[in-house]
């Protein structure tokens, strides 16, 4: 019988420290089969372990559309996680997946797209910028709106130059007060703050929220203040996981569960679930 719980070998190709506790890790499947066949959509996650450290769930923030490899990145935060920080290029990792629902993609056809990221939110905003680039006449007005605590907590800082230079695209970068470097242009401020001064217009718009909950709660309002109805404001929760598929019950909230009716959720879906998600 098919054991649900196997992961597939993958081979880390590239290593890339962004900050001083994030990197991003790029693999291959060794099945070149696999590796071929697999597809997942943008905004979907896996489950990737390390033998003899254990499992962790992270976003996969390569976009769709990059065959034969996939990223993530992650925070060193704890026991597996302190391991994947050893891992380099020739290692061996599992992974399991793709899962959950992802980003509604086809549904956001049409609109403009506003992406919030606050810290190591970016990776998987990341993906979603970058199918949306790919397929550019799907969608109206991009802006990226990204805020980190210090400037040298910023990821994939290289990519937001590059989205900048896109035709309908706008990035806003900013720090918190205090985060900035004599050579800092972006902006100094929260993010709720940052988005009130932006003038971005909400009209025909969709928005991709994600960052800790209390950069969520006050920028939420913001929106709202915008114009957005919460029908139309996204976010991916990280409630801890462990089968990723829906068996064990770790991750539910009330009838949901959230590795797989989520992790993407409205805030319209989400004013319906018992307040603890
Ligand atoms: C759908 C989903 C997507 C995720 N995507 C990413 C990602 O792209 N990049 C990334 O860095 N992390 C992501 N996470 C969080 C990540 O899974 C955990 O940080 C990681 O599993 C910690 O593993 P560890 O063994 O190193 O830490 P542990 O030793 O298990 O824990 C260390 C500390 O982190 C806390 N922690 C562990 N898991 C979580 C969690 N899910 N939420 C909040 N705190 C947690 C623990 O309470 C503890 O304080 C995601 C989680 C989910 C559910
Ligand atoms: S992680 Fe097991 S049910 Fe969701």
């Amino acid at each position: 019988m098919n054991n649900v719980y196997k992961p597939d070998l993958m081979e880390v190709v590239d290593v890339h420290q962004h900050t001083p506790d994030v990197k991003s890790v790029k693999i291959r499947f060794q099945d070149p089969a696999l590796a071929e066949s697999f597809t997942f959509r943008v905004g979907q996650f896996g489950m990737f372990s390390l033998f003899g450290a254990g499992e962790s769930t992270f976003n996969i923030c390569s976009s769709s559309n990059w065959k034969g490899f996939l990223e993530f990145c992650f925070r060193k935060t704890g026991r597996v996680t302190e391991s994947l920080w050893q891992t380099g290029p020739g290692d061996t990792i599992g992974f399991r997946g793709p899962y959950g629902n992802g980003y509604p993609m086809e549904a956001w056809e049409g609109k403009n797209l506003i992406f919030i990221g606050g810290g190591i939110a970016m990776p998987p905003i990341r993906c979603a910028v970058w199918y949306a680039l790919e397929n550019r006449a799907r969608y109206g007005n991009i802006t990226v709106l990204y805020g980190a605590r210090t400037v040298k907590d910023l990821v994939y800082p290289d990519e937001l130059d590059t989205w900048a230079k896109q035709e309908r695209v706008r990035v806003i970068r900013c720090v918190d007060p205090g985060g900035e470097t004599p050579e800092w242009t972006g902006q100094v401020g929260l993010i709720p703050h940052v988005l009130e001064r932006a003038g971005v217009s909400a009209e025909n718009s969709v928005a991709l929220v994600i960052g800790p909950p209390i950069m969520i709660k006050f920028t939420l309002p913001v929106l709202s203040k915008m114009g957005l109805a919460s029908a139309d404001v996204y976010t991916s929760l990280e409630n801890r996981m462990k089968c990723g598929i829906g068996k064990c019950g770790r991750c539910n909230c009330g009838p949901v569960y959230v590795c797989k009716d989520g992790p993407v959720f409205s805030f319209e879906q989400l004013s319906r679930l018992p307040a603890d998600y």
